[in-house]
């Protein structure tokens, strides 16, 4: 595995890789790496010739200071994982290698901003959207692999492409959960043991209102998960809409969308977990 820690050196690795035509996959990722990230990287081994992951803790995604300081830092034991799964090229830049003093991009998503994440965050998304379109063209990657716990970050970034007029793929892979059904994530590292206990309740509630899709009208799901989160003081919700799942706009009626999604933002011991559930 090549690492590479400059924009030259990543860029200088893929015109090699270029002139000999092979297909390049990227995973990018923040590091703190999970299984989820594993079952990314297994997809971009097997279906591309060089498989590109990047560490990269980007402060411009993140809305709080505290936020981004707290977020766990692994690079050792990250590069280890990526090398253990068949990496061919890490790039782990610093912040000042990839923005340079540039002043930011600004990116506009319309309405797919407008609601949950990009709401709740104002700018995370265009932060994310700097860091990964810079990846893509540095990368010239044909495919993108992402993890539909961050399912709005999948539609902005596939937004994204699209502004770019780009023809990288964007790949959305399923939820990778733990045995007890918590959406892998970096996030719950910071969970206290008592607290991890309780996080499983999250997919445990939501599937319950899965399970009751038929019975149940679009209104009283919203109740339904809504009081379940009440019975758990530890929990405290800051939204679940559902949506649908082409536009993200919020739907009130079943008739109003073929694709309807539950979306979840749930605080948790000082931590804050998302997770989605598809009806
Ligand atoms: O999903 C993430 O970990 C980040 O938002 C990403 C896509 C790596 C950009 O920093």
């Amino acid at each position: 595995m090549e690492i590479c820690r400059t924009v030259n050196e990543l860029t200088n690795t893929i015109e090699q890789v270029k002139q000999q035509h092979k297909t390049i996959g990227i995973v990018p990722t923040m590091g703190a790496l999970h299984e989820g990230h594993i079952s990314l990287f297994k997809r971009a081994r097997a279906e591309n010739d060089i498989f590109v992951s990047s560490i990269f803790v980007n402060p411009v995604q993140f809305n709080s200071n505290e936020d981004f300081e707290k977020y766990p830092k692994s690079e050792d034991e990250d590069l280890a994982i990526l090398e253990q799964n068949g990496c061919d090229i890490a790039f782990v830049p610093t912040a000042e290698e990839v923005y340079k003093g540039e002043t930011l991009e600004h990116w506009s998503f319309g309405s797919l901003e407008e609601v949950m994440e990009g709401k709740q965050r104002p700018g995370h998304f265009s932060g994310v959207a700097n860091i990964v379109s810079r990846l893509f063209t540095w990368t010239k990657a044909d495919r993108a692999y992402f993890g539909e716990k961050d399912y709005q970050q999948i539609m902005i970034i596939k937004d994204m492409v699209r502004q770019m007029e780009s023809k990288i793929e964007i790949v959305s892979c399923p939820i990778y959960r733990e045995e007890d059904g918590l959406a892998a994530s970096s996030r719950n590292k910071r969970l206290s043991k008592e607290a991890r206990t309780i996080a499983p309740k999250i997919h445990e509630i939501l599937t319950k209102s899965y399970s009751q899709k038929e019975f149940l009208s679009l209104t009283q799901i919203k109740s339904f998960v809504e009081s379940e989160f009440k019975k758990y003081n530890e929990f405290e919700l800051e939204y679940f809409i559902l949506a649908d799942g082409d536009t993200l706009q919020p739907v009130r009626i079943k008739e109003q969308s073929q694709n309807i999604i539950g979306f979840v933002a749930v605080w948790l011991d000082g931590v804050r977990l998302i997770d989605i559930q598809k009806y």
